[in-house]
């Protein structure tokens, strides 16, 4: 078992793409994992394993290749569940975080009228000012579709949530509160705890957008208290195209399936068809197996190195850069200034400088950013900005990926003479 810090030629070895170069011959400091993570070989040879060797459709066949996709299939769904402290009849796979939160708002926008799902006129849906796009158009149109009323809680100019106006925001018309766990933009964590308590206290259901998290610091569902939790593979190692829903067993039951098709009926006569239990019902099509087999794969290199580790020295990266842009004079950090309760996601921007003339600098070092308004476009609107700069980092970056961020930011500066 690994542990962290490692070398950089240790755990950078790991990752078949920090072999090439980039523009100028430069080595790839990638610095985007916020917008997806790179792979290491086993999450690549496990998916190729599963093509080479065990490639069939699963749920469905009766042959020996079957069995065994079966078997990698729910054998992945295990990992996932223990990776998160959920049992695995709780996890859905999904195409993404993005499908799993749509799949939420539509599956709730379908409920029988009175249940305890459905939505009308006077009921509303709390979203928060910092969400990607991806947990907030989802319930704009949930609401548009059903009369409700979206409210959100604002943030402060520090990038944290409002908190005192929770008491205010969510009421007894909360049908659903949904939030980030982590925001993309700003890095900061949000407080679980106090937001479930809220929906808790007004009866509220509340689902959480982990896809910052997940990757980057342990989750216990439990402990969490949350109703529904969504994260996608792609930035948590694994490959595109597979995501989870998380939701406990009850809410999943009581839920409407958001696809049908095959293998997620329990019986279907010409008019009409009742639903397997969850997740079955949740998976209609023949699914992305081997994603599932390489999401299993990425979860177990995570849990191999320990997510306590990844999470600690994270922080160390954080801590360093926060210390290093505060030099920088014409550079502003948006978000909260110290790592307490903030992930490892630094937007910032350069006085003059575009964001994306920015990013072109810092790629001619070989640096990898994002840039722009990172799907959270009203965040950008609350601090004033067309867009950031946005180092994100993950395990296999090092304090010598921060120093070169650094030096490039100022050549940058340089450069356009600001
Ligand atoms: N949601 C991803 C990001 O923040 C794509 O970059």
């Amino acid at each position: 078992m690994k542990t962290l810090p490692l070398s950089a030629v240790e755990i950078k070895g790991d990752f078949p793409i920090f072999a090439r170069s980039m523009r100028n011959e430069k080595p790839l400091i990638y610095l985007d994992s916020g917008a997806t993570s790179q792979k290491p070989r086993s999450v690549i040879d496990a998916q190729s394993h599963f093509y080479e060797h065990i490639n069939a459709a699963v749920h469905r066949g009766a042959h020996l290749l079957a069995e065994e996709a079966d078997a990698a299939y729910e054998g992945a769904r295990e990992i996932v569940a223990n990776f998160i402290g959920a049992q695995a009849n709780e996890i859905v796979f999904t195409k993404s975080a993005t499908e799993g939160l749509n799949a939420i708002a539509y599956s709730f926008g379908s409920a029988e009228k009175g249940s305890r799902l459905s939505l009308g006129r006077g009921d509303s849906i709390v979203v928060t000012e910092m969400e990607h796009h991806a947990n907030l158009i989802p319930w704009q149109q949930l609401a548009r579709r059903t009369g409700a009323t979206l409210k959100w809680i604002p943030i402060t100019s520090e990038g944290r949530l409002d908190y005192s106006t929770l008491e205010e925001i969510v009421d007894s018309s909360t049908k659903i509160l949904a939030f980030t766990h982590q925001s993309n933009v700003l890095g900061t964590i949000n407080d679980v705890a106090t937001l479930v308590a809220a929906a808790k206290s007004v009866g509220a259901v509340t689902v959480l957008d982990a896809c910052q998290s997940v990757p980057h610091f342990p989750i216990d569902v439990k402990a969490l208290g949350v109703d529904l939790l969504t994260f996608s593979g792609h930035k948590a190692l694994g490959p595109t195209g597979i995501g989870v829903l998380w939701g406990t067993s009850s809410i999943l039951e009581e839920m409407e399936p958001f696809l049908y098709g095959g293998s997620m009926i329990e019986s279907v006569t010409m008019t009409q068809a009742t639903w397997a239990p969850a997740p079955r019902k949740f998976e209609a099509g023949v699914p992305n197996m081997a994603g599932a087999v390489g999401l299993g794969a990425a979860l177990q290199y995570l849990s191999d190195i320990g997510m306590e580790n990844v999470h600690s020295w994270e922080k160390s990266l954080t801590d360093y850069a926060l210390s290093e842009f505060a030099k920088l004079s014409g550079v502003s950090v948006i978000g909260p200034l110290t790592s307490e309760n903030r992930g490892a996601v630094i937007s910032f921007t350069v006085d003059g400088i575009h964001p994306h003339d920015v990013g072109q600098v810092l790629d001619q070092h070989g640096i990898a950013v994002r840039t722009g308004h990172h799907c959270a476009w009203p965040l950008m609107k609350k601090f004033g900005i067309t867009g950031t700069t946005r180092a994100s980092f993950y395990l296999y970056n090092t304090i010598s990926d921060v120093d070169s961020l650094i030096a490039a930011v100022k050549s940058a500066q340089e450069y356009f003479k600001v």
